[in-house]
C-alpha cells in the first residue's frame, strides 16, 4: 500500500489523507483513554471490533437516510470516509441516568429517565471537554441555530433507530456520545454524522442482566473488556469470522 500522509492523531484513531480529494481514511486503534486522557490502557483488538461495529451502525443509519462520512471499510483496522469540517461539539443522548449525570444530579446508576435528554459538550481536551448549552455553540459560532436543528433532529432519529437495534439483540442503549460535521458537496453544505459508534462512546448494558458491555468495563476496572467488544460484534452478527486469534490485524504501513 502506497505511503500516506497522517494529518490528525486521536486517542482512539489516526485519520490519514484518502486516496481521491475529499476522501480520508480512518486507522482504529487499540488505545483505550478515560478521564480526558489521565487513564492510559490498549484494548487488544478493541480497533479490530469498533472499526467492524461502527461500519455496521453507519450502514444502517444510511439505510434510514441519515447521512454520515462512512464510505467503505477497507481492512481490519481502516475506513474509508468522506472530509468533512467537524463541529466541536460532542452530542451526548441520554435514555438511562448513569456515568456524570448520576454523579451531577445524584440520580441512581440504572434510572430510567423520563425522557430522552440531549446534552452538549465544547469538544476541548485543553479545557476538559465542557458541558455547554445551545446558546454557547451559537454564541461562539461553534454551529448555528439551523445546524442545531439539523443536529437535535438527527440525533433523535439515531437514538430511536439504535435503540430498537440494539434492544433486538438484547442489549439496552443506556447512553451515547456522537459527533456531527459539515459536508460540502458543489454549492452545498449538509450536516453528517462522523467519528465514530462504538462501545467506546456508548453505554452498552445487557437487557437481561444489565452487565456492561462498554468501555466502562476499562474506566471502572470491571475487566473482561475485549470480551465485551466482542460480545457486542457477536450479537450483532459481525464478529470476524476467525475469532479473536485475528483480532491484532493486518500492521499499518506508513
Ligand atoms: P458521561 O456519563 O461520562 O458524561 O458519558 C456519556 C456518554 O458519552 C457515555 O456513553 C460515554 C460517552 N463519552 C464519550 O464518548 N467520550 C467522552 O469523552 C465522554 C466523557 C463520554
Ligand atoms: N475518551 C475520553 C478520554 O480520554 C473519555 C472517556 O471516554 O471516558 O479522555
Amino acid at each position: 500500500m502506497a505511503r500516506r500522509r497522517q494529518l490528525y492523531e486521536g486517542k482512539a484513531k489516526i485519520l490519514f489523507e484518502g486516496p481521491e480529494p475529499g476522501t480520508l481514511v480512518q486507522y482504529f486503534k487499540d488505545d483505550a483513554t478515560a478521564f480526558n486522557a489521565q487513564k492510559k490502557g490498549t484494548i487488544t483488538g478493541k480497533g479490530v471490533l469498533n472499526n467492524r461495529i461502527s461500519e455496521f451502525l453507519m450502514i444502517k443509519l444510511a439505510e434510514i437516510n441519515i447521512p454520515t462520512h462512512f464510505i467503505r471499510r477497507l481492512n481490519m483496522r481502516e475506513q474509508l470516509i468522506k472530509e468533512v469540517e467537524i463541529i466541536p461539539v460532542e452530542v451526548v443522548v441520554r435514555n438511562i441516568a448513569a456515568g456524570s449525570l448520576s454523579s451531577r444530579l445524584g440520580i441512581p446508576e440504572g434510572t430510567r429517565l423520563p425522557r430522552s435528554i440531549v446534552e452538549y459538550y465544547y469538544k476541548n481536551d485543553q479545557l476538559g471537554d465542557p458541558m455547554v448549552a445551545e446558546e454557547h455553540i451559537t454564541a461562539f459560532g461553534w454551529a448555528t441555530p439551523p445546524d442545531m436543528d439539523d443536529i437535535v433532529h438527527l440525533t433523535l432519529r439515531i437514538n430511536d433507530f439504535l435503540t430498537g437495534l440494539f434492544l433486538g439483540v438484547g442489549i439496552t442503549l443506556v447512553d451515547f456520545k456522537i459527533e456531527f460535521g459539515r459536508l460540502f458537496e458543489n454549492e452545498d453544505m449538509r450536516i453528517v454524522l462522523a467519528d465514530e459508534i462504538s462501545p467506546d462512546n456508548c453505554r452498552l448494558w445487557d437487557s437481561k442482566t444489565n452487565e456492561k458491555m462498554d468501555k466502562d468495563r476499562f474506566r471502572r476496572d470491571l475487566g473482561k473488556i475485549e470480551e465485551a467488544y466482542q460480545e457486542v460484534a457477536r450479537r450483532l452478527g459481525i464478529l470476524p469470522e476467525a475469532g479473536t486469534r485475528d483480532m491484532k490485524g493486518p500492521e499499518m504501513m506508513q
